[in-house]
């Protein structure tokens, strides 16, 4: 039975279901016009049954960053997930191991102690791993720098247990780009870094069969370089306030939003909802920090956050009651489902479904 967002007790996350269909219909179509598969990133939701719709939309396989989220996606029935991150840490090899008795495993590394690691407890169960090596195109957070890759790649692929299938990279510094051309610029860099590194590799013996790229606002500029074979946009099928301002979407590609009500309007120029550094976290907007999240439908915009007090500044010509109901766009949705139990999926005024938020809390 359908139950209508009015009977909704606030605040809560809302997923609309037409725009959702819609974005990972898009970035499926994209990544097939480019001849690339798509390896969705699910950390954005947490949410099996939404990648779920990914892989029917023709998604190759999902990516996860951490162990116990892709324990949560295994025990779900996923069968083909690269942890994009380099898996580093007490009993991870060991748990990486359990995985792969599952499902087609592969795992990020940026060092050969790291892959060292790996290779250590496979090569004693007398198996092997799939392995790709990250390489940093510009973010400067983690990966091989591009000058350091063949030495590192030769290291990784001598050891045994490990099988180096490819390599990746991230190019978060995307999110602080000046102009939607400056992120076309950097997209076509990361495909072409890793392009250019992926052939030099090859000459040199390392056989390399997956190039992996990928962020929400890249994604478009990295997928159609020559070379690449695997995009793992994330964020794209929520979007939010830091895409729009990004130019990566107009604003009715957001799909999610917050559900909240105005619980204090204390002075003219300031109303307070429950929606909080709890709902929403503290991530600022992107490029450029300007709030903690607009309040669809006016021109006012939450200014400040405590754990369970959205603070807006009114601007002329909103007026809030105490007992509204608001929508308010996020900042960065992916940190929004790992904050909550559940998204209510809508559509046409009524929840149509409910997703679980499977994984939420998977830090480990
Ligand atoms: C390694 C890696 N791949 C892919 C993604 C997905 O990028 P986005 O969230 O921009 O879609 C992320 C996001 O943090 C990431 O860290």
């Amino acid at each position: 039975m359908s139950r209508a967002i009015e009977d909704l007790p606030t605040p809560a996350v809302l997923v609309d279901l037409d725009v959702l269909e819609r974005n990972i219909a898009r970035q499926s179509e994209r990544a097939r016009a480019a001849g690339v598969r798509l390896r969705p990133h699910a950390k954005t939701h947490k949410c099996p049954e939404i990648a779920r719709m990914q892989l029917a939309a023709g998604a190759a396989g999902i990516s996860l960053a951490k162990t116990s989220e892709a324990e949560v996606f295994a025990a779900a029935g996923f069968d083909d997930i690269f942890l994009a991150y380099p898996v580093v840490g007490l009993g991870k090899p060991e748990r990486l191991l359990a995985l792969s008795d599952k499902l087609r495993l592969a795992v990020g590394v940026d060092s050969v102690e790291g892959a060292r690691n790996l290779s250590e407890a496979f090569r004693a169960a007398r198996r092997r791993v799939d392995v790709l090596l990250k390489i940093d195109c510009g973010y400067h957070r983690i990966g091989v720098l591009p000058l350091d890759a063949g030495r590192i790649a030769r290291a990784v692929a001598d050891l045994p247990g490990v099988t180096l299938r490819g390599i990746f990279t991230h190019a978060g510094h995307a999110y602080q780009a000046e102009s939607p051309a400056a992120v076309a610029e950097i997209g076509r860099q990361e495909g072409e870094i890793l392009s250019v590194i992926a052939g030099a590799l090859s000459r040199e013996g390392i056989p390399i069969e997956e190039v992996s790229v990928g962020s929400t606002p890249t994604a478009r500029h990295a997928m159609p370089v020559a070379g690449v074979t695997e995009c793992r946009p994330g964020n794209y099928v929520f979007h939010d306030g830091s895409q729009v301002a990004l130019g990566t979407c107009a604003a009715e590609d957001c799909a999610m939003t917050i559900l909240a009500t105005v619980v204090s309007v204390p002075a003219r120029d300031r109303a307070v909802v429950d929606a909080g550094s709890k709902t929403l976290s503290q991530d600022t907007l992107r490029p450029r920090p300007d709030g903690h999240g607009s309040i669809l439908g006016t021109a006012s915009r939450l200014v400040s956050l405590s754990e369970e007090h959205g603070v807006a500044r009114v601007k002329e010509g909103d007026s809030f009651r105490v007992g509204d109901r608001v929508r308010i766009l996020p900042n960065h949705a992916c940190v929004v489902s790992n904050l909550h139990d559940r998204l209510y999926g809508v559509r046409a005024g009524s929840i149509e479904t409910e997703f679980r938020v499977a994984a939420r809390g998977k830090v480990e």
